[in-house]
């Protein structure tokens, strides 16, 4: 099969090239995926550098989303997941959240890792929702708790994952801040889910808190990091909770540890691709039965910025690299 070359630590950052590589087999539990549309994230501009290896045991082709046709289950799989989750068969249409592997024209996935793709929906469509959508299922309800008619304020939110994380939380029932560099990128966010904008920077905690009728928010989704994660958590409310998801603004901070102490405000790290297979699929389960419907009927979309050809990869990554991207860029595999 054609994949995007596993890194070579020793050779350094090197243009993404595609390659010819031997079709992985699925082991027990897993199912061999015939990829048709796979997605970019940040972390695979990392591994190409050698700085983000996969997990022990998980392909070291890069690539953490995919969606295409099972063709294949492996020994002793049934196509089911742990609880009442869908049986899977060859020939089913599914998407799939990767611990690796994706840029590639197969894929062997844990079954607990397969999604159906949702009603009226592209390979293309699919394959820009797993991380995503998990990445804001995890970080929102299971990491944050966030709850109906709490508020959120999500950092960097004209990001990818922000164009998720605006719909999910407006979903959830909860009010939506979005904070960024840009104001022009926040407002588009409001084709998305009702939020209210504010730019990162000085005002941000005044801005937050006005936004909340004069109280701190429930809970901070934080994809920047950075030096001013810190005063940020002045925007928080008494016993408030920040999840950090990444650190693109950087990774250190003053933190004012008398104030975490007298508001008892929680701050928590959290990265999914690490997570066990097992709590992958209790995440996948969560996330399906809540979102599921959702994205059946539209309530919930993907935000694609292109659909670029597979052998058109090294341009993708490059664009990535870039910044301005607008929800994902996908990738359509021959
Ligand atoms: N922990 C996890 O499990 C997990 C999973 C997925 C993603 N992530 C992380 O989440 C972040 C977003 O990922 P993505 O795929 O959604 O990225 P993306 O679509 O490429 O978006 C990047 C966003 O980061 C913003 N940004 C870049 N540099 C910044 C800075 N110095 N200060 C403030 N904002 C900055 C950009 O702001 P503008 O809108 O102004 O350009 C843009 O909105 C990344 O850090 C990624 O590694 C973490």
């Amino acid at each position: 099969m054609l994949a995007l070359r596993p890194v070579d630590r020793d050779a350094g950052d090197r243009q993404p090239t595609l390659v010819e590589h031997p079709d992985p087999v699925p082991g027990p539990g897993e199912a061999l995926v015939r990829v048709r549309a796979t997605a970019l994230n940040r972390a695979d501009l990392l591994q190409l550098r050698g700085l983000y290896p996969p997990p022990s045991g998980e392909s070291e082709i890069p690539g953490l989303e995919c969606s295409g046709e099972i063709e294949a289950l492996g020994p002793a799989t049934d196509g089911h997941t742990a609880g009442d989750g869908p049986g899977y068969k060859a020939g089913d249409r599914v998407m799939a959240l990767l611990a690796g592997g994706g840029h590639a024209q197969k894929v062997a996935v844990p079954v607990g890792q397969l999604m159906p793709i949702p009603n009226g929906l592209s390979f293309e469509q699919a394959a820009a929702l797993p991380e995503v959508g998990l990445t804001s299922w995890v970080n929102l309800v299971i990491e944050g708790e966030l709850t109906a008619g709490q508020t959120v304020l999500i950092v960097a939110a004209a990001s990818g994952v922000g164009t998720f994380a605006v719909q999910l939380a407006a979903e959830l029932g909860a009010k939506v801040l979005v904070a960024g560099r840009s104001l022009e990128r926040l407002e588009r966010l409001r084709e998305l889910a009702e939020v209210e904008p504010m730019v990162l920077g000085e005002r941000l905690v005044t801005d937050a808190r006005a936004a909340n009728g004069g109280r701190g928010v429930d809970l901070i989704m934080d994809l920047a990091g950075g030096q001013d994660l810190g005063p940020r958590l002045g925007a928080l409310g008494r016993r408030g909770r920040c999840v950090l998801v990444g650190i693109l603004a950087g990774n250190s901070t003053d933190i004012d540890l008398g104030d975490v102490l007298r508001r008892r405000i929680r701050i928590q790290g959290s990265v999914l691709r690490s997570r066990s297979r097992s709590e992958k699929a209790r995440a996948v389960e969560e996330f399906m039965g809540f979102a599921g419907p959702r994205l059946d009927d539209g309530r919930l979309r993907p935000v694609i910025d292109d659909i670029l050809p597979f052998e058109r990869i090294a341009e993708a990554y490059d664009r990535l690299r870039k910044g301005g991207v607008w929800g994902k860029l996908v990738l359509r595999v021959p």
